[in-house]
């Protein structure tokens, strides 16, 4: 298969992650008789740098002409700690997945056998977790209509949310439900919030549509608790965009490090597949970063052109390289650890 992806290193450890992930595919594509043309462009606080712009149109182009974004990550410390910043890397991916339509974030969250007892939380809490979270990407409070009265001593961010919109996020949740335990729950709240009870309306309306798919509705402070209580018991989740945001990373504890889990934004057309992770600008150029979130977002891109037996190559890659601890610090726990770039290698001359 010939493949065009545009590949956005963006900011911090980006380029470091992503760099390992460009090494496994380039082997798997060796392997598999594929053709990746990579499609460099530039992104976050890496192109306000070199032109002013976090998203510039000519990335935009890329982006669009291309079969599928890689994503490394966004951010800088010298924009989080200046509130007044006019331009900031984070409006970037925020345009960037609004004009390609990402409408859908896909989170799952899962255990490594190998790694289970590197979670904060006891083995039995978290064994057999296997969930997704299903995140809107491009409404709600995120693009709401937002400002400042009174002198600029009030500020309001707006949540704002229309019935198609939850509609299409929705349908992708009952979807996977179908093809995974049946089981979907939306996660609102609508004991509080407008916005949150046209959502549980929006989506009860669709079950009868569903007859396979059992659904609960669950407020979010609850399902922020019950996450970490029994994990095990979810499955397909799916929610608005901020709570999406908070207990994504919530979630990521589960399985013993941020550095582990992959995601993918799906639209219309075009995906994007990135680490859910930020760009840990702390460990910048410094080679230490843990590469498999980004390798396995990678896996999620060949899911998508229904590359399964390619996705599968590259997971079980990961999971031997776990289970015989080619690691970068993050997972070493003081043992012996890998640099970035020694554990891509591994990766790549194991495919
Ligand atoms: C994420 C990130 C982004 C978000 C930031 C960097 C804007 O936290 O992808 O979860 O809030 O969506
Ligand atoms: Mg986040």
């Amino acid at each position: 298969m010939k493949l065009n992806i545009a590949l956005l290193a963006g900011d911090g450890i980006g380029p470091e992650v992503i760099d390992q992930a460009v090494k496994v595919c380039d082997a798997l594509a060796k392997k598999y008789n594929h053709d990746i043309n990579w499609r460099p462009a530039l992104t976050g606080a890496a192109a306000i740098e070199a032109v002013g712009d976090p998203y510039p149109d000519e990335t935009h182009d890329i982006c669009a002409t291309s079969d599928a974004v890689l994503f490394g990550a966004i951010g800088h410390p010298k924009y989080d700690n200046d509130p007044s910043a006019k331009v900031r890397p984070e409006q970037g991916l925020l345009r960037m997945r609004q004009k390609l339509g990402l409408f859908a974030n896909v989170r799952p969250t899962f255990t490594f056998p190998s790694l289970i007892d590197k979670s904060p939380l006891k083995r039995e809490r978290i064994e057999g977790t296997d969930l997704v979270f299903l995140r809107e990407l491009t409404g709600g409070i995120y693009f709401g209509k937002r400002g400042r009265e009174d002198n600029g001593d009030t500020a309001y961010d707006t949540c704002t949310y229309t019935r198609k919109e939850i509609q299409r996020l929705a349908k992708k949740g009952f979807e996977m439900a179908e093809k995974r335990s049946k089981r979907l729950c939306c996660v609102d709240k609508a004991n509080v919030l407008e916005s949150s009870r046209l959502w549980r309306e929006t989506v009860q309306a669709m079950e009868k549509d569903y007859p396979e798919v059992k659904v609960s509705y669950e407020f979010v402070d609850a399902v922020a608790m019950r996450l970490v209580q029994w994990p095990s018991e979810y499955d397909v989740l799916i929610t608005e965009n901020l709570f999406g945001d908070i207990l994504t990373d919530e979630a990521s504890v589960i399985s013993g490090s941020m550095g582990l889990m992959p995601s993918a934004s799906i639209g219309e057309r075009i995906a994007l597949y990135e680490p859910i992770h930020g760009s840990y600008p702390q460990a910048a150029g410094k080679d230490i970063a843990n590469p498999l979130a980004t390798v396995l977002s990678a896996a999620m891109l060949f899911d998508g052109f229904n590359l399964s037996e390619e996705a599968e190559a590259i997971r079980k890659v990961v999971n031997k390289s776990l289970s015989e601890g080619i690691v970068t610090e993050d997972l070493a726990e003081g043992g012996k650890s890998y640099k970035t770039s020694e554990v891509g290698d591994w990766l790549a001359s194991h495919i």
